[in-house]
């Protein structure tokens, strides 16, 4: 019973983080580079936020808490089921990386020339989390 809650608020979660950023890559990213202006790119980014972060949150979360229900071994990739999950925790942690860099270094002296810079980012993410949605399907349909 409590797995289901779990799968529920992880595929929520999973709606919000791998939509959000589809939207942002197909829609506002090319619009910012055609119009070399990066107001369509730093708008969403600001109204998303504080969705997008708490969604990778419960994300991380309730991927852990099923983890440790499925006893899968952290570092592992004896099995299907431990790769899927461990590389799910390194897709995990470049994502984390990334979205640093952005934070750090891109986004607080964003100019349109760094624009490119920006983009291969965000498309970076998002065909990562096209990825961990794939690897979690793969969990129970088999790689
Ligand atoms: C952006 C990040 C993530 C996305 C988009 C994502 C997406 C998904 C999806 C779509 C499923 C399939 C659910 C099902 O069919 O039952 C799934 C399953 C799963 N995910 Fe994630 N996931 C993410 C992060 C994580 C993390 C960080 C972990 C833990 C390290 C994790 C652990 C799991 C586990 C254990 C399952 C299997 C649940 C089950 O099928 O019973 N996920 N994930």
């Amino acid at each position: 019973m409590m797995l289901r809650w779990l799968v529920i608020a992880h595929v929520l979660g999973a709606t919000i983080w791998v939509g959000g950023h589809l939207i942002l890559a197909i829609r506002y990213l090319p619009k910012a580079l055609k119009e070399k202006d990066i107001s369509p790119v730093v708008d969403f980014e600001k109204h998303y936020e504080a969705l997008g972060l708490p969604a990778l949150f419960l994300q991380i979360i309730t991927g852990i808490w099923m983890a440790s229900i499925y006893q899968i071994k952290w570092f592992s990739f004896d099995t299907v089921q431990y790769s899927i999950i461990n590389l799910k925790l390194i897709l995990l942690i470049t994502t984390l990386l990334l979205a640093l860099h952005v934070r750090i270094v891109i986004l607080p002296e964003l100019t349109p020339k760094k624009l490119p810079m920006l983009a291969l980012h965000i498309i970076l993410v998002t065909v990562i989390a096209v990825a961990m949605l794939y690897l979690g399907l793969s969990f129970r349909l088999g790689l």
